[in-house]
């Protein structure tokens, strides 16, 4: 047997003084940089999860520990209540930031957290803002209806029409919230384009990337000031919880970390796990979904039965050409028409094996709408219609299930059309 020596063991090249992995030599593919992104390499207890902090507050040593923590630089990393502050939370506000090359994130309750609280906190009484139409309803309900209530006021532009933004654009245009791609059509906004007309005017741009994903696209890299998403979706993953984050600069995502703490949006250190968690895989189900969006919508484009296709990776979509300048994959939603009236999409909804009908997307199980009778049921017909929203529109969202077995499924869904 070997003797046991004493050698002093020097610290890892592997690892800085910080904990953080020292950068790798190529530019790691995107599980990769999911996996390893904004989280250092040893976390707390030697533990290979980062620990659940469950705690509604923290301790101070003595009276000394507390008023050097108070005259410290604490703002991002504030620890004495869990409102303020936690590090499980921490730890997927770093890996989000890193994911879509901002400086900083803020993880908050709900994706409508996440829209709701920036505009509440950098538009007052007298601003302007411009919203698209085809953004998710709820955020055009709460630009419309809540925030007019304040004097903020809105105008609403075609999804993805740059020109028709500019012309929009007043003295008081203080931010523009876009989505891209937008929801049912995936509409694609010019994200280059846009910061190019809204930073020399010192207009903010805010972008739902919910769709895209930090892997598909970056806003942040083609000038964009704000990222959000809505966490509950491809981030997260599984359809079992809700969250939001919004990612920018030090800066303004400090600004926000402020009124969040007085909005108290916050998200439970357990759920801060699961989305950890999530996140691990979402370069492995983000390639499937964009693998099985992409064989969907061909196959459905060719179906004699489908009257039209919307998916930004088909030539036919409107957006194709914004869409391949500025994603490195279009996403696993794809909208459609039946050739047929509302009862024959319903017949059509109603014969997939697969798919559950449930309104939301990104997660592991394939989900399936008709927006008339789910987002929109409660708007008045003809308004709906002005929208493009027919009643033989389909919204499906594909989860991780098989491509063969998912157009195989819509095959004999058809049939009963
Ligand atoms: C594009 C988009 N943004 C924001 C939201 C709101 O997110 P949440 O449901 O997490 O509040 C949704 C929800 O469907 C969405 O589709």
């Amino acid at each position: 047997m070997r003797p046991l020596t004493t050698t002093t063991i020097q610290p890892s090249a592997r690892v800085n003084g910080n904990g953080h992995k020292s950068e790798p030599d190529a530019a790691p593919g995107p599980s990769t940089r999911v996996l390893h992104a904004g989280a250092p390499m040893r976390k707390g207890f030697n533990s290979l999860t980062p620990p659940i902090v469950q705690s509604a507050a923290y301790t101070f040593h003595d009276t000394a520990d507390l008023i050097a923590y108070k005259e410290s630089d604490s703002a991002q990393d504030r620890r004495e209540y869990g409102r303020y502050g936690n590090p499980t939370v921490r730890a997927v506000e770093k890996r989000l930031a890193a994911l879509e090359g901002g400086e900083d994130a803020l993880l908050l309750s709900s994706g409508m957290a996440a829209i709701t609280i920036p505009l509440l906190l950098l538009l007052q009484a007298g601003d302007h803002l411009i919203v698209g139409d085809d953004a998710y309803h709820r955020t055009r309900v709460f630009v419309n209806d809540f925030l007019q209530r304040y004097g903020v006021e809105a105008t609403t532009t075609p999804s993805g029409d740059l020109a028709a933004i500019e012309r929009a654009i007043r003295p008081n245009t203080r931010l523009i919230l876009a989505e891209t791609p937008t929801n049912p059509f995936l509409r694609c906004v010019d994200l280059a384009g846009l910061a190019q007309i809204a930073r020399p005017r010192g207009i903010l741009t805010l972008i739902d990337s919910t769709f895209a994903t930090p892997l598909n696209q970056q806003p942040l890299a083609l000038g964009i000031d704000l990222v959000i998403h809505s966490v509950t979706k491809y981030l997260a993953g599984h359809n079992d919880l809700l969250a939001g984050t919004i990612v920018g600069g030090a800066e303004l995502i400090a600004r926000l970390r402020e009124s969040h703490a007085l909005f108290g949006a916050v998200v439970d250190p357990a759920t801060a796990y699961q989305i950890n968690r999530g996140l691990q895989t979402l370069g492995l189900r983000v390639q499937r979904q964009n693998a099985s969006g992409l064989a969907v919508a061909r196959f459905l484009e060719e179906h004699p039965k489908i009257g039209r296709v919307w998916y930004p990776g088909l030539s036919s979509h409107p957006d194709h050409a914004v869409a391949r300048r500025q994603m490195s994959g279009f996403g696993g939603v794809v909208s459609f028409e039946i050739a047929g009236d509302g009862p024959a999409a319903s017949r059509f909804v109603d014969a997939l094996r697969l798919a559950h009908i449930a309104p939301s997307l990104g997660g592991v199980d394939t989900l399936v709408i008709q927006p008339a009778i789910m987002s929109y049921f409660d708007m008045p017909p003809a308004q709906r219609r002005a929208l493009g929203i027919s009643d033989e529109l389909i919204r499906l969202a594909l989860g991780i299930e098989d491509a063969a077995d998912l157009i195989a499924d819509l095959a004999q869904a058809l049939e009963a059309v």
